[in-house]
């Protein structure tokens, strides 16, 4: 099989090939989703809501990251693999980033890192990619910055924060980043951001005009049905069929209809 490495999706980009990518945090559906030809897999500290039920992004462990990472990389034989860096593993200071960043990928055999911001983590960008770990930026609504914008609503609305996303898509691919995400702002910005920089941009909530899109796992197989913003388009209801087929069984217990004659020893 051909391996999907940073060099395939610059490629892509530059042949106007537009990017898949998923979240995944566990072997099962890694596997499933790298079967059906998805290009990029994102360990998404995601993982906080939709794996531990957690409100925000905030609780989840770069130890509790590593062990969602290393059971997707199992699963995964063509996919690039990009895991996110959890609030706390970075904030403070290169050193730290560089080490949480060196640990993700020697502890899971991840291929590539991602963590929130611009200008405020460029250094740490750098140092990282100097160690030779590719590093995946993210702009716009930064989950682990949710307690200071107070809502998740779409970013980058106003002049100021739109100039200071776009200085900072240039300061992330300056750095040397492989891609950027762009998550909820407006279709027009991020179409002038993606037209502006050279590496890929993969979208969530940013309109059609990005390189790439993305979505969590969980929200377009419509396992988690109560998250429902206008971007997400929901591909399955998993809800309702996991419901259905868990009753189904929970009757054929009761009814002593399961086992039956075929189905023992
Ligand atoms: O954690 C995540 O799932 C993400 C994507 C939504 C981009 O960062
Ligand atoms: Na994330």
């Amino acid at each position: 099989v051909k391996k999907i490495t940073t060099n395939t999706l610059q490629r892509m980009k530059m042949q106007g090939e537009k990017i898949a990518m998923l979240t995944a945090y566990d072997f099962s559906f890694a596997k499933l989703i790298d079967s059906a030809n998805i290009d990029v897999i994102l360990v998404g500290d995601s993982a906080s809501n939709v794996m531990a039920g957690h409100e925000t992004t905030l609780p989840v462990t770069l130890e509790q990251m590593i062990y969602h990472a290393s059971s997707v990389i199992r699963g995964v034989s063509r996919c690039l693999v990009v895991v996110d860096l959890p609030f706390g593993s970075y904030q403070s200071n290169s050193d730290v980033a560089l080490a949480s960043a060196i640990r993700m990928m020697k502890e899971t055999g991840a291929h590539a890192i991602k963590l929130e911001g611009g200008e405020e983590v460029v250094e740490s960008v750098k140092r990282i990619i100097s160690a030779g770990i590719p590093v995946m930026g993210h702009l716009g609504l930064t989950p682990q910055s949710i307690y200071k914008f107070g809502t998740y609503n779409v970013r980058a609305k106003e002049d100021a924060e739109a100039n200071k996303l776009r200085n900072d898509a240039k300061l992330l691919e300056e750095a040397g980043c492989f891609a950027v995400v762009l998550e909820k702002i407006p279709a027009a910005l991020a179409k002038e951001v993606t037209e502006s920089v050279n590496i890929p941009t993969i979208g969530i909530g940013a309109g059609k005009y990005c390189d790439g899109q993305v979505l969590v796992m969980h929200d377009m197989l419509g396992i988690n049905t109560e998250f429902k913003p206008r971007f997400l388009r929901q591909y399955l209801n998993m809800a309702d069929e996991i419901t259905g087929a868990v009753q189904q069984y929970v009757k054929d217990v009761k009814a002593n209809d399961f086992p039956s004659e075929t189905e023992s020893y």
